[in-house]
C-alpha cells in the first residue's frame, strides 16, 4: 500500500498510525459499509500529549486506511477519549434529510478540568462540527475530582433514551438523555478506572438469557443487570485479559449484533516514527463455565483471511517439536496453534528467544503469572492460539476463556528461538501459519 508501512519495527497485521503517538481506540462504529476507528492521537510527536482524534476506516475490520485527523483541540481543551453513535431518530436535531448524523461524545481536557462534549458529522465521520453549547456535562465540582472522562454512549431501546457511562473519580457513572445534549446523572458503580463500557450479552448465544457487562480500561469486568439507569453488579469482579491491552472499546451499530472490541496495545516501537498500536479486533461472548458465566475474548472471524496453514503435526515430544519449529524461529510474524499436555511436569510452556510466551504452572494454577483454572481441571491440557507480530504477542487460551498480550522482546536477548519446555510433555497438536501483511 505504502512505503511508510515497511519500516523494520512496524507491526504487519495490527493497526498503527503513519506518524505520531496513539493510545485508546475511540468512537468505534460501523456505518454505511465502513468500520470507523478513531483513536487518541498526537500527530506531531511520538509521545503522549496534545491529544487529537485520529481516524482510520476499514471494510473488513482487518485492513485499515488512515484518514485525516477528525477532532482538533479547541478553547475548551484537548480531545480525550469518547465514543460514537448514529442518531437515527434525530434526537439532537442534526440530521439532514435521509442522512442521520454520526454524533461523537468526547472529553475536553484542560489543566483545570475535564468536561464532556459532543460533535456531529454528516459526511461519514470525515469532518465534525462541534456543538456550540459544549460542554454537555461539567461534573468536576460534584466529584471534587478532575477525573471525569471517557463518555461511552448508547441507545437504550426499552427506555427510549440515551445512556452515557462515564468514568468519574473512582468508578463509572450512568447518565441519561433524550437528545444527547441535556444529561441527567442517575447512578455510580465504584471499582473501575477509565474508559467505561456497558453492554448486554446473551449467555451461550441464548438471547432470552442475557447479562449486562461493565468493564473499565484494564480488562476487569463485572456482570449484572441494567434497567436503563442503574447497573446492579452481581458478586465478583473478574479479569478476561491481562498484559499490554488497555482502554478497549466495543463497536456501535454492528450489523450482525456481534460485540466486537479493539484494545490499545501498550507496547513501544523503538526507532519508529510512530508509537502505540491497536490489538486484533476480538469478539466478546458470555460462556457458561464451572464458575458461572464468564466473558470470552477471541479474534473476530475476519482475521482468518490473514492466515495460511504452513505445517501441521500431532503427538510430538518437545525435542521433536523444537526441531521442527527451527525454520520459523526468525519469522517476523507468525501464528501458532498448539495443544500440549503435561504428564510428569508441574509446569510447561513455549518460549520465543527466551521470552516466556506461554508459561503454565499447574501447582499454583497460573498462566504467565495470573491465576487460571481450565474448564477441565484434570486433563492437564492447554490449548493456546498465539499471534506473533514484530513488536507484539497476543495469546488466546482455550478458545478465549483467558487471553493476554505482551511486548515482543528483541531476538538479541537469547539464542534459542521457539522452544517448548517442561518435563516429558506431549505436544498433541501443533499448527503453524504464515501471516499476510495488512499493508500489502
Ligand atoms: C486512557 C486515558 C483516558 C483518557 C485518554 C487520554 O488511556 O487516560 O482516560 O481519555 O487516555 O489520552
Amino acid at each position: 500500500q505504502d512505503r511508510m508501512y515497511k519500516e523494520k519495527n512496524r507491526p504487519q497485521f495490527h493497526f498503527t498510525t503513519r506518524r505520531g503517538w496513539i493510545n485508546d481506540p475511540n468512537g468505534l462504529i460501523y456505518h454505511n459499509g465502513e468500520y470507523h476507528l478513531f483513536y487518541q492521537h498526537n500527530p506531531y510527536e511520538k509521545e503522549w500529549g496534545n491529544m487529537h482524534w485520529g481516524h482510520a476506516v476499514s471494510k473488513d475490520l482487518v485492513h485499515w486506511q488512515e484518514l485525516p485527523v477528525a477532532l482538533f483541540p479547541d478553547e475548551i481543551g484537548t480531545m480525550f477519549s469518547g465514543s460514537a453513535v448514529i442518531d437515527h431518530a434525530n434526537t439532537a436535531g442534526y440530521n439532514q434529510g435521509d442522512t442521520p448524523a454520526m454524533i461523537v461524545a468526547y472529553t475536553a481536557d484542560s489543566p483545570e478540568k475535564q468536561v464532556q462534549c459532543i460533535a456531529y458529522s454528516l459526511d461519514n465521520g470525515r469532518t465534525f462540527t462541534k456543538y456550540d453549547g459544549n460542554p454537555v456535562i461539567d461534573s468536576k465540582h460534584k466529584w471534587n475530582s478532575k477525573d471525569t472522562r471517557d463518555p461511552k454512549v448508547f441507545w437504550y431501546d426499552p427506555g427510549n433514551h440515551w445512556v452515557m457511562v462515564l468514568n468519574e473519580r473512582d468508578g463509572h457513572s450512568i447518565y441519561t438523555s433524550a437528545n444527547l445534549k441535556d444529561w441527567k446523572y442517575e447512578s455510580h458503580v465504584t471499582g473501575f478506572w477509565e474508559c467505561p463500557e456497558l453492554f448486554e450479552l446473551p449467555i451461550d448465544g441464548n438471547t432470552n438469557n442475557t447479562k449486562w457487562v461493565m468493564y473499565g480500561a484494564s480488562g476487569t469486568y463485572m456482570l449484572g443487570s441494567f434497567d436503563g439507569k442503574v447497573f446492579t453488579p452481581e458478586a465478583g469482579k473478574y479479569q478476561y485479559t491481562t498484559g499490554s491491552l488497555y482502554a478497549a472499546q466495543t463497536f456501535s451499530e454492528m450489523p450482525d449484533g456481534r460485540r466486537v472490541q479493539i484494545g490499545w496495545g501498550r507496547v513501544s516501537h523503538p526507532g519508529m516514527p510512530f508509537n502505540g498500536m491497536m490489538l486484533l479486533p476480538t469478539e466478546l461472548t458470555l460462556r457458561t463455565t464451572k464458575d458461572g458465566p464468564r466473558l470470552v475474548n477471541a479474534p473476530v472471524k475476519e482475521t482468518e483471511q490473514l492466515f495460511a496453514s504452513a505445517r501441521q503435526w500431532t503427538n510430538l515430544t518437545s525435542d521433536q517439536a523444537n526441531e521442527l519449529l527451527n525454520e520459523f524461529d526468525h519469522a517476523d510474524r507468525l501464528r501458532i496453534k498448539t495443544t500440549f499436555k503435561l504428564s510428569h511436569a508441574t509446569s510447561a510452556g513455549l518460549n520465543l528467544f527466551g521470552q516466556r510466551i506461554v508459561d503454565y504452572d499447574l501447582n499454583p494454577n497460573t498462566l504467565n503469572g495470573v491465576f487460571y483454572s481450565p474448564e477441565d481441571m484434570t486433563s492437564m491440557e492447554l490449548f493456546a492460539d498465539i499471534y506473533i507480530d514484530r513488536t507484539t504477542i497476543e495469546v488466546f487460551i482455550d478458545g478465549g476463556a483467558y487471553s493476554y498480550s505482551m511486548e515482543r522482546k528483541p531476538e538479541s536477548n537469547n539464542k534459542e528461538g521457539l522452544l517448548f519446555w517442561g518435563n516429558t510433555i506431549t505436544i498433541k497438536t501443533l499448527e503453524v501459519f504464515n501471516v499476510q501483511s495488512i499493508w500489502e
